[in-house]
């Protein structure tokens, strides 16, 4: 899947094939002023004020207590932008608005898109990064309560779409009892995993700035005591011998160099029992640049600005699996995860 200027007939595609469309206009401004709108929409609740009926722009702009003529802007250029439709004087959702930004569906990426107003700010970071190699780094520069709290959100918004079926394919060893959910932030992989696995309890390790937002997050799940959070850091903590059935990293060995990640993985392989799991859910990075997918190749840079680090290819996370003395398992991929990727390894029985 990715993101790409397609031709809306015989001759657009002609012209398109012979490079005289100037992509760099429609993949910059168009690309950049339509994300600006769609998050818009959502932080002041457009789609929430069509939810039930279509309306004129007027009544959409008194529901959500903005100004209406400029309101009128927004549905128009959201209407050429297909999330909604226009029809005698009302405008109304379309099936993707519906599914994807209305709060009622469970598919819903509202908090993450909330959270993407403070990612624009993070990617102006980018020229004083490629100029000066120097990470942005707002995880630890940011003790704004409010960043943490949408950056969990958000994330759980996120797991929603992807954690049923991660759950159903993650190689679970038999007789699971104990998970280390590192970085597990609101928890629902743990929440998935457990509600599959009856016998299987989950902790959630997790810094102490995610835990703090991240608790009530996990406790609308009502896991009881088979869901906790633990507060601590991965990379200084000791993560005790024998003690975990599967260990399971979504989203943070991104944030972390090869050196972390290495040792990282030592430590897990330590903490294991015999012929548990350890399992790494992430954005991946092809071998060679431009083979693999949009998506990673774009996470790269932006997880680069932020940690030092960045997305990771398959192989080499295998090779801190084997390093660590875990068996490599064949990876595994998402229909609709774009650029994800389950890398997981085994502890010999
Ligand atoms: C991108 S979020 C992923 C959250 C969740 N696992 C998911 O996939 O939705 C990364 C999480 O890793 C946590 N994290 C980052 N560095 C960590 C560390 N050194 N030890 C423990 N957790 C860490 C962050 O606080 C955050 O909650």
């Amino acid at each position: 899947m990715r993101l790409k200027v397609v031709a809306g007939n015989l001759i657009e595609r002609l012209v398109l094939k012979l490079n005289a469309v100037p992509e760099p206009l429609l993949e910059t401004q168009v690309a950049f002023s339509m994300a600006r709108a769609i998050m818009t929409a959502v932080e002041f609740g457009l789609f929430e004020a069509v939810a039930d009926a279509p309306a004129p722009a007027a009544s959409i702009a008194a529901h959500c207590g903005t100004h209406p003529g400029a309101t009128g802007k927004l549905l128009n250029t959201l209407a050429g932008c297909g999330y909604v439709r226009y029809r005698d004087g009302g405008y109304a959702l379309t099936p993707k608005s519906r599914k994807w930004l209305l709060r009622r569906s469970p598919h819903n990426l509202c908090d993450k898109l909330l959270f993407q107003l403070h990612e624009w700010d993070l990617v102006t970071g980018y020229e004083h990064f490629v100029r000066t190699g120097e990470p942005y780094g707002p995880h630890a520069a940011s003790g704004d309560h409010r960043y943490w709290q949408i950056y969990q959100r958000g994330m759980r918004s996120l797991a929603a779409l992807w954690a049923h079926d991660v759950a159903a394919r993650v190689p679970m060893p038999r007789a699971a009892r104990d998970m280390l959910d590192i970085g597990g932030s609101h928890g629902y992989y743990s929440v998935c995993l457990c509600r599959r696995h009856p016998a299987l309890s989950s902790v959630i390790l997790d810094l102490p700035e995610a835990v703090e937002h991240a608790r009530a997050i996990l406790a609308e799940e009502g896991m009881g005591e088979r869901v906790t959070h633990r507060v601590g850091n991965a990379l200084t903590d000791d993560l005790g011998q024998d003690t975990a059935d599967i260990v399971f990293m979504s989203q943070l060995v991104h944030h972390f160099t090869d050196e972390q990640n290495r040792m990282l993985m030592k430590k897990i392989a330590r903490a294991l029992r015999p012929g548990g799991v350890c399992v790494m859910l992430d954005s991946v990075s092809p071998t060679e640049p431009g083979r693999g997918d949009q998506t990673a190749a774009v996470l790269d840079l932006y997880f680069a600005m932020l940690s030092e680090s960045g997305t990771w290819p398959v192989e080499t996370m295998c090779a801190w699996l084997a390093d660590a003395g875990l068996e490599p398992l064949p990876p595994r991929r998402f229909r609709n995860m774009p650029g994800g990727a389950l890398v997981a390894g085994r502890k010999s029985a």
